[in-house]
């Protein structure tokens, strides 16, 4: 187990460097194994989820190098086989593989997968992509058996533009014979990432980042290079770090596009940050005013940056109101911020913050990736020492959060412990 410890109070300023999406890359990792050649993909980040995953390359004995930031994947001897639970349920992107080997195999069994608990998060959009495309799904308990006899492109027309339905479908669709047509696709720069990956290895994808993506099936996928877009998340949580306890903190190697609704929401609570090519300037936001945010799936507000957001909510000067629209779930941040000082009211999706509220040192557990985020956040900007516990869950999405943090002034530790 571990436990981050933070004294609070201290300003952050200087340039934290922000690694490669963990979202990403957790997709485009499984995508790999499409590839009849091998792939290189660069500015991996170092976090715990690609670890999980490149346990499952190991296991279906594709051949990896990874240096430094880059990986090297040769799926040529890959064997396709049934992947263990205990594996599979380490994270969610693990289902990112049943459509790899679908794609490439036209078989496969597995289980469903894991990820942070926020809500029930079915997968039917996704298995109603194999079976639009042909294939025979068989559920047992939490078990699937996936097969086809050829799979043929179809119209696939998602209830919610879901980012994994939409993965999944791709990686499905890119072998398939015909054309494929997803319809309300989600359009995460993610995705984007994604289909460019494919496309360098020979795959023909295109208006992935629209709602509407359009797969025509190839036979061959060759080798090629691509490198993991900028975390947007990491960004924006480092960002409400320097609007809580920043002095002309830089934010660096962004894309200061994929934030803009964070952006523009700092704006309105009267942020003078400033937006460069790659990097976003911030300092502490004094007297903030209110704001009331929505999350919604990309351009929208994310429901990932909802938890970290929460805590510079408590700082505003009057009542902020945030609705989750995305996750039933994923409030669980908010009674630790309660603990701390904060005035937070939650009803069913909404949450109302009465600002400002002085937060003061506790000892609280990270229940999932962004809650544990919120939390550290409220570690940075309180008075004494905060004890952050179950910080694995941080670790899994965080490239060495300690050390970032450290050097632009933060006091803050991890701790193993038994
Ligand atoms: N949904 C369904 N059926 C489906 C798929 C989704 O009902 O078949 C619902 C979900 O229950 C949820 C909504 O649709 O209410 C959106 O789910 P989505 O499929 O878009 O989420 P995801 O692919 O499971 C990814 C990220 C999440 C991020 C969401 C939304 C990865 C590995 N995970 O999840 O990231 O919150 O998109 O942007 O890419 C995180 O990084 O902390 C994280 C949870």
């Amino acid at each position: 187990m571990k436990k981050i410890k933070i004294i609070g109070g201290k300003t952050l300023t200087g340039t934290i460097n922000i690694s490669g999406a963990k979202n990403s890359a957790v997709a485009l990792i499984p995508a790999a194994i499409l590839s009849d050649e091998y792939v290189e993909i660069d500015n991996i980040p170092n976090i715990s989820d690609i670890d999980a995953l490149e346990e499952i390359l190991v296991y279906l004995n594709a051949n990896i190098k990874r240096e430094e930031r880059k990986v090297t994947i040769d799926s040529s001897k890959i064997v396709n086989k049934e992947i263990p639970e205990a594996i599979s349920k380490k994270l969610r992107a693990s289902y990112y593989f049943m459509s790899s080997l679908l794609g490439k195999y036209k078989y496969v069994e597995m289980y469903f997968p894991g990820g942070c608990s926020i809500g029930a998060r079915p997968i039917d959009q996704t298995l109603k992509g194999y079976r639009a495309l042909g294939a025979t799904v068989i559920e047992e308990g939490n078990k699937f058996t996936i097969k086809a006899d050829e799979l043929i492109g179809n119209k696939v027309y998602l209830d919610m533009p879901s980012v994994g339905a939409t993965v999944n479908i791709i990686l499905t669709a890119v072998k398939a014979k015909g054309e494929t047509i997803i319809e309300n696709a989600a359009k995460e720069p993610e995705i984007v990432n994604v289909a460019t990956f494919l496309n360098n290895m020979g795959a023909k994808i295109t208006g992935a980042g629209t709602s509407t993506i359009h797969i025509t099936g190839v036979d061959y996928l060759g080798k090629c290079y691509t490198e993991v877009i900028p975390d947007r998340i990491e960004a924006g949580t480092y960002v409400i770090a320097g609007a809580l306890v920043g002095k002309d903190l830089i934010i660096d190697n962004i894309i200061p596009e994929h934030i803009d609704s964070l952006l523009k929401k700092l704006e309105e609570m009267g942020s003078d940050l400033v937006v460069g090519d790659n990097y976003v300037k911030i300092s502490k936001l004094d007297n903030g005013k209110p704001v009331n945010v929505k999350t919604l799936g990309y351009p929208g507000f994310p429901t990932d940056l909802q938890q970290p957001l929460t805590t510079l909510l408590t700082q505003l000067n009057g009542k902020s109101i945030l609705e989750e629209t995305i996750y039933e779930n994923r409030f669980q941040n908010v009674q630790y911020l309660v603990d701390m000082g904060a005035n937070i009211e939650i009803n069913n999706r909404k949450i109302y913050i009465e600002g400002p509220t002085k937060l003061v040192a506790k000892e609280v557990v990270a229940t999932d990736l962004r809650a544990g985020a919120c939390l550290v956040l409220a570690g940075l900007a309180a008075e004494g020492q905060t004890i952050i516990d179950n910080v694995e869950h941080v670790l899994r999405g965080y490239e060495n959060i300690i050390g970032k943090l450290s050097n632009v002034g933060a006091e803050i530790e991890i701790e193993e412990y038994n």
